[in-house]
């Protein structure tokens, strides 16, 4: 008998949904002369961190934004990264701007992403629009959380009313995402319940989940045992050995789950898309901003804070 007796939940076909929405807004803002941009910065010489920067610069190609890119060397100083970002927030024609993470040691991520104008920003991080997030404002939503909660729109996962278990409370994934997944909204609206290393017996909430989702970095620390039969699992932490990931689900829960996100390609594909919907979202503001700054009619800009 197969392990896999679990419905796979694949990232692509949710990916490609996303982006084939965003191309269709690019191209209907390239109609009307603006052309959306997004801005990357590299410091160092992180292989992979070079390598997410290059997927990101290849999708931004193929959507028609146009995408400067500025790569300061490891010994660059905190003042010089944040030159390229006051650089960057004064350029009425730069929308988003993604400042790769991790900055080598010595640097301060969060300082740096601090200065970045929050509108800008295509991770969703800046402390400005995690507030957004909490109080349900618009605003560009942290990627991996608004990916989970597109993976599961997109496959047809009821969450509203649902029991959501999220293990792990990090800023990244387990933090935003509670929030993210219990405001009212038919693709979110969910009873939500956070676990961490503070919950000592944490598998007596995960297995009475609904949807399980996984947002930790501990590889295999989510076995069968842990899952209600029948439920949502959504795999989101990962660790990488080297090139080789190592995600947080066991894949032995694809036999007690009822769908399950594959071991590869599940919700991180979805995530990188999700860069793109904020890029597209910035460049759409500020050109909803110019309309009105010439004084014509504050035409609507199409909506994008659904997540499908
Ligand atoms: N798939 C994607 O596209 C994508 C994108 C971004 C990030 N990620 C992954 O998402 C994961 C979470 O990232 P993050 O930055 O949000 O989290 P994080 O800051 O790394 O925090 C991890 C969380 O897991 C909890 N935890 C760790 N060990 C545990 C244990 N043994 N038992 C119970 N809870 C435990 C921690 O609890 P305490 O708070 O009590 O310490 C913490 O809340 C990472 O693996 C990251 O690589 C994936």
């Amino acid at each position: 008998m197969s392990m896999t007796s679990a419905r796979l939940l694949p990232g692509a076909p949710v990916a490609e949904a996303v982006l084939a929405q965003v191309a269709e807004g690019a191209a209907e803002l390239r109609a009307v002369g603006v052309t959306p941009t997004l801005a990357t910065v590299l410091v160092g010489d992180d292989e992979a961190s070079a390598g997410y920067i290059r997927i990101k610069q290849r999708q931004a190609a193929e959507l028609g934004f146009a995408s400067p890119h500025v790569r300061l060397a490891a010994s660059a100083s905190q003042a010089d990264v944040h030159a390229v970002l006051a650089d960057f927030n004064s350029d009425p024609g730069v929308h988003g701007v993604l400042l790769q993470y991790p900055v080598p040691g010595g640097l301060d991520y969060d300082r740096a992403l601090q200065t970045l104008d929050p509108d800008s920003d295509v991770d969703g991080m800046h402390p400005v629009n995690m507030g957004r997030l909490a109080l349900g404002l618009p605003g560009p939503l942290p990627c991996t959380p608004a990916a989970v909660e597109a993976l599961l729109a997109h496959h047809g996962v009821p969450v509203a009313g649902r029991e959501v278990v999220i293990l792990g409370r990090g800023a990244t994934l387990g933090r935003p995402l509670a929030m993210l997944l219990a405001q009212k909204r038919s693709t979110a609206n969910a009873a939500v319940t956070v676990v961490h290393t503070g919950v000592v017996d944490w598998p007596r909430y995960t297995r009475r989940a609904e949807i399980l989702v996984a947002a930790v970095g501990v590889p295999g620390i989510v076995r069968p045992e842990h899952v209600r039969p029948g439920a949502v699992v959504v795999g989101g932490g990962v660790r990488y050995a080297g090139r080789r990931l190592l995600p947080d689900v066991d894949e032995s829960c694809a036999a007690v789950a009822g769908a399950i996100t594959p071991r590869v390609g599940g919700v991180g594909p979805v995530t990188v898309a999700m860069f793109a919907r904020n890029a597209l979202r910035a460049a759409r503001s500020a050109a909803d901003q110019a309309v009105r700054c010439q004084g014509g009619g504050a035409e609507a800009l199409p909506g994008d804070r659904a997540p499908n």
